[in-house]
């Protein structure tokens, strides 16, 4: 088994940014995506990443031309010690592209998902060796933003649950391996809270998305990129710390905390979203947008010490 090459399965937005991280590591990549111009659009993303990929640093033997394309899943599979699978996030799809990988890859190879929500213990279901098939659950880019959410299903072995997160690990990626299989996993339920959030204030007329917008990147979204919400809370309480945070602001926040269900994504709530997000880009194509980003994280990623 070829243990510096792996399989990625899914050429859109993250199999792509899995491949140039993959490829920034000094990998060789296998990639298989049935959609027509699906080679050229990954080739196309690798390269408009590495400018990125150098500035964050090339792992020894590392090149754009260690990307190669299969002609079939099976291919792509065959002869790879890990494939990332990153095909759409629809449950019948992932359990045939499981059972197909399942079917091709040697007994050996781990089975990974990007899956943002789904189960192991659902996409496993058709597989005759599920015990090597795991969650790996990345961010977008997945070649910039370092976490990866490792779980396995229900016929996940522990085995394979460690060495996924070896690997990540070895890839330089943040694991963060989850106790129990939940929907989501830790980091989409977070971020699932404040999209709740954002569709109440829009649909009541409390703000616009510019506003909300404006209101995280010069607010939260500081604090978080350097201490999570626990750390925060705890600083927020002076020299009290967590205990008179929960004293101060514990009563006030009850009420929050039990009411929201999220509402409706009315055809209106959605013509708003893309309205405002339209207004904040300003003309701006998505590759302007995915430049100045890049830079921005590359920054802080150097410049970044955690609390
Ligand atoms: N976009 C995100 O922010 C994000 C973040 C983390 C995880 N994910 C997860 O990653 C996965 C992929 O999401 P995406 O945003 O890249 O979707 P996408 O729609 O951009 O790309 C999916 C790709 O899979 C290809 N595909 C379809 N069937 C296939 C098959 N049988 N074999 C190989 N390729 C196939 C499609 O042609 C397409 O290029 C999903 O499970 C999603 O939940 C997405």
């Amino acid at each position: 088994m070829a243990e510096r090459r792996v399989a990625v399965v899914g050429g859109g937005a993250i199999g792509s940014g899995w491949a140039a991280h993959f490829l920034r590591m000094g990998l060789d990549v296998i990639a298989f995506d049935p959609a027509p111009g699906a080679e050229a659009a990954m080739r196309g993303a690798v390269g408009r990443a590495w400018p990125t990929l150098v500035e964050l640093g090339l792992r020894s033997g590392a090149s754009a031309d260690r990307l190669r394309f299969a002609g079939s899943l099976a291919e792509a599979v065959a002869d790879v010690a890990f494939v990332q699978e990153s095909t759409p996030e629809r449950i019948d799809g992932k359990v045939r592209v499981f059972a197909e990988m399942d079917a091709a890859a040697d007994p050996s190879t781990i089975l990974a998902s990007s899956t943002s929500g789904l189960l192991m213990t659902d996409i496993q279901r058709d597989c005759r060796h599920p015990e090597r098939t795991v969650v790996g659950h990345p961010f977008h880019p997945p070649y910039l933003i370092p976490l990866v959410e490792v779980v396995g299903g229900e016929r996940t072995s522990a085995d394979v649950v460690d060495a996924a997160a070896a690997f990540y690990a070895e890839q330089g990626k943040e694991v963060v391996r989850l106790r129990r299989e939940v929907p989501a996993f830790i980091a989409n339920r977070l971020q699932e809270a404040v999209w709740r959030e954002m569709l109440h204030m829009l649909a009541n007329g409390e703000a616009n998305l510019e506003e909300i917008d404006r209101a995280m990147v010069h607010g939260p979204g500081l604090r978080w990129a350097l201490a999570g919400p626990g750390l925060v809370y705890h600083l927020a309480g002076g020299a009290g710390g967590m205990a008179h945070c929960l004293d101060q602001f514990g009563p006030t926040l009850e009420e929050p905390w039990c009411r929201m269900k999220a509402p409706p994504l009315t055809d209106e709530l959605r013509r708003e979203l893309i309205e405002g997000a339209d207004r904040e880009a300003a003309g701006r194509p998505i590759a302007d947008l995915e430049r100045l980003r890049d830079d921005a994280i590359v920054q802080l990623l150097k410049q970044r010490r955690t609390l």
